[in-house]
């Protein structure tokens, strides 16, 4: 089985990038959005993005026209009943996707596939939403999902293993590299990615260093592409404080930190300056408390077996651009330094240890 036309259920941010994903893979992607200005946008983030990438000589000018006519886009859902999977990408909320899901029921097909992109509820719990728990996963693409190539395939309490499989071959035919994930809170990269940020946080309020230093230390000690502050900005302060308030049912050490917690909701940037300087003693107190709060959730997911540590590291390295990724490392640096590096964690929030600490060394094995 594999999917011929896709639907999308929100033309924003993440529906618009699936679409484009899809479209140029070949695939018919159908953008259903509230309003006929939201799906022109969608629509038109598409051409956007295919136009560069001609321009730019990345894609001949007719595979460019030839992915966009393989969109479409529409604001009646009943436009959707000819879609063999379809991904709902609509806002971040129980209720709003749950009303989506209901009005969705006599549109969805007997042999169709339903998927959320949702990075925060429970797969379980929205697949209680629709007709058939056992034709529901999810599909959490990252952004940008145009390029990003890390898809989490998230398997429900009730999602039928051979929908599952299907739905992982899709992912691997339309270029993607999925995640084969459990249904847990921040399920596999966003468990350690966002405490990593969390913990940035914590060391401004503490007054640790600067947010130009713990970038600089993070480049060194983690090889990161850009350190926790500017990627903070990018995805912005208040989808880390939605995302790691998610985190929460995971014990005391995934609480907000006091910067994030205090400014909530609202818009705003850290100001990162130029301030990197550190004494060698300081640098080093930032890089563990760094590695710690990456390799403390990522020990714990391999204890839950939410993902393989070979997945973890693969998501690391192309949807966060981490240089060295969280198990490679920890097998690197060995059990006695690992455990020195994470023990403190444990201690300080009342944790025990991980049980995978023993498996440090061969973590990838
Ligand atoms: N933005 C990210 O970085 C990111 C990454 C991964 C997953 N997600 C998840 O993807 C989902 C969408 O996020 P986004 O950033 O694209 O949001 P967005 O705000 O950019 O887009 C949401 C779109 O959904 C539409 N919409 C809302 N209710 C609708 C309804 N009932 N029917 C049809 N359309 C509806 C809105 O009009 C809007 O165009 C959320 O669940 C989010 O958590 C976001």
């Amino acid at each position: 089985m594999t999917f011929s036309k896709v639907g999308i259920i929100g033309a924003g941010t993440m529906g618009s990038g699936i679409a484009t994903s899809l479209g140029q893979q070949g695939v018919a992607a159908h953008l259903v959005d509230t309003a006929d200005a939201a799906v022109e946008r969608g629509l038109g983030a598409a051409k956007k993005f295919y136009d560069r990438a001609a321009e730019k000589g990345k894609m001949s000018s007719e595979d460019a026209a030839s992915a966009f006519g393989n969109l479409s886009g529409s604001t009646d859902l009943a436009s959707l009943s000819d879609c063999d999977l379809i991904v709902e990408a609509i806002f971040e909320e129980f209720s709003v996707k749950a009303e989506l899901f209901g009005r969705l029921k006599p549109h969805v097909g007997k042999n169709t596939v339903v998927a959320t992109n949702t990075s925060a509820l429970r797969v379980s719990d929205l697949a209680e939403t629709v007709d058939d728990p056992s034709r529901f996963l999810g599909l959490h693409y990252f952004n940008p999902a145009a390029i990003n190539p890390i898809v989490e395939v998230v398997k429900g309490e009730k999602t039928d293993p051979d929908i599952y499989e299907t739905c992982m071959a899709f992912c691997r035919n339309t270029r993607k590299k999925p995640i084969a994930c459990k249904d847990a809170f921040g399920f596999a990269i966003n468990r350690f990615f966002v405490p990593y940020g969390n913990e940035a946080v914590r060391m401004l309020d503490e007054g640790v260093g600067t947010p130009a230093q713990i970038d600089r230390v993070a480049n060194e000690c983690m090889e990161v592409a850009a350190g926790p502050f500017m990627v903070m900005n990018l995805v912005k302060p208040k989808i880390m404080f939605h995302a790691q308030r998610n985190l929460g049912p995971h014990g005391a050490f995934y609480a907000l930190a006091g910067g994030l917690s205090e400014k909530g909701d609202s818009d705003y940037e850290f100001d990162i300056g130029e301030d990197a300087a550190g004494t060698p003693e300081g640098d080093a107190v930032i890089a563990d408390r760094l590695r710690a709060a990456t390799f403390f959730p990522v020990l714990q997911e391999l204890d839950e077996g939410v993902a393989t540590a070979a997945d973890i590291d693969m998501g690391a390295g192309l949807a966060l651009r981490f240089g060295k990724a969280p198990c490679e490392l920890m097998d690197s640096l060995g059990r006695e330094e690992t455990t020195r590096i994470v023990a403190p964690i444990a201690e300080q929030y009342g944790h025990d240890l991980p049980a995978s600490l023993d498996k440090v060394g061969s973590l990838r094995a």
